[in-house]
């Protein structure tokens, strides 16, 4: 709400210099949420864009800034053994994942006003999506990456607003058991209203419509008051032909399954069979992992660090630029128009500390598939705590 006075504050005092060489030079960082839907980022864009030039402007978004986000790039185009499989030959589908165990802390008044499509899918999520989904770049300028970026985001299949409940399954915490503690529904969390229909979880089902990807399907899922905070990607390979180990003798093979764990315990596994010694042909799943902290001695440091020492040195690659923020909004707008349209009991609620609605696993489960994240028991109470 305050970002356009504040844009026009700064040209008033004459602080905004829009030369590309000019100095002292001056740049503006701008915290999401970018709006609220289509129409409203695009005002924005427009409000800023009076004032700064786009290479002045810096739209954070802190996923970015994640250590493992940008080696996404590094995995899939500077390794030669990824890049032929990566596509819908070899890919059943992708999972991207982010559970929280936190709640709406002191945020409720806010969140209540977002919600997970907007606080955390048409932003972080998108970042990884396009990440994940684009083609390679011609370059490593910032210019050439969100080129790629973007044509991801507008190669989805849209979704009108009447689609949405077919594919889109939104939720909301009740009272229930977090980290072993007692926790408050949402609708009980200081600044949000008691029949409040905004969601706190969100899974959903997309396609991106270009030959790599034709009809490989992205189930994305997000959520407060889980029972972990992960945040991962799947890519889950097509299941091997049914012969020979693959037969009803020796049980169905797992797929591969490849898990770039963006946080915490950050790094890569790959999921793949080996025999089990011994005179029987049993086969058994297991992961070769590659874990950060052991190979690095260290954990990343902080997202906003990286991300605020680049704009400072003026590369916006880590930073969304004005089509990015608008192709996002060009997709799910539709979806919030749907999902504001349905009513209260299409907002299935879930206890927290479990893994979302019901609804969240039949969607996917429709299809055949299932969440990588899995459901696991609920985690114990803690003796007198609440
Ligand atoms: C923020 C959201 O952008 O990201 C929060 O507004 C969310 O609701 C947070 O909790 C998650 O960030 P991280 O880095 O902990 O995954």
């Amino acid at each position: 709400d305050v970002v356009p006075e504040i844009v026009r504050q700064i040209k008033h005092a004459d602080l905004a210099r829009r030369g590309l060489q000019e100095s002292p030079w001056s740049r503006i960082i701008v915290e999401k949420p970018f709006g609220h839907d289509l129409a409203s980022a695009r005002e924005l864009n427009t409000q800023i864009s009076d004032v700064f030039k786009e290479h002045q402007i810096y739209r954070i978004d802190h996923y970015l800034g994640k250590e493992t986000v940008q080696n996404l790039l590094v995995f899939r185009f500077a390794n030669a053994i990824f890049e032929p499989i990566w596509n819908h030959h070899f890919v059943d589908h992708v999972q991207i994942a982010v559970t929280e165990t936190l709640g709406v802390e002191k945020r409720g008044g806010l969140y209540d006003r977002s919600g997970a499509i907007r606080d955390m899918v048409q932003n972080h999520m998108m970042h990884l999506l396009s990440l994940i989904a684009m083609e390679s770049p011609i370059s490593l300028d910032a210019d050439a990456i969100r080129d790629e970026k973007v044509k991801v985001l507008q190669s989805l299949r849209s979704l009108p607003p009447e689609c949405a409940g077919q594919y889109v399954v939104r939720g909301q915490y009740a009272a229930g058991v977090t980290n072993g503690y007692k926790v408050a529904g949402y609708q009980e969390e200081p600044g949000v209203s008691p029949d409040s229909t905004t969601e706190t979880f969100v899974a959903l089902k997309l396609f991106v419509d270009n030959w790599r990807w034709a009809n490989v399907p992205f189930y994305l899922r997000t959520g407060k008051r889980l029972p972990v905070r992960i945040t991962e990607i799947g890519i889950h390979f097509k299941s091997i032909p049914q012969v020979l180990f693959n037969t009803e003798r020796l049980g169905p093979m797992t797929p591969n399954v490849l898990t770039i764990r963006i946080q915490p315990n950050e790094g890569i596994s790959m999921q793949f069979q080996v025999k089990v010694p011994g005179p029987q042909m049993k086969i058994q799943s297991y992961k070769m992992d590659f874990a950060y902290h052991d190979s690095f001695g260290k954990s990343p440091p902080d997202a906003y660090e990286r991300l605020l020492l680049e704009a400072a040195a003026g590369d916006s690659t880590l930073f969304a630029r004005n089509d990015e923020v608008e192709a996002a909004w060009a997709y799910l707008t539709p979806i919030l128009c749907g999902c504001s349209h349905q009513e209260i009991t299409k907002l299935p609620q879930y206890p927290a500390g479990s893994w979302g609605p019901q609804e969240a696993d039949e969607l996917i489960e429709a299809d055949g598939r299932k969440w990588y994240l899995t459901r696991r028991q609920r985690p114990k109470l803690k003796e007198n705590q609440s």
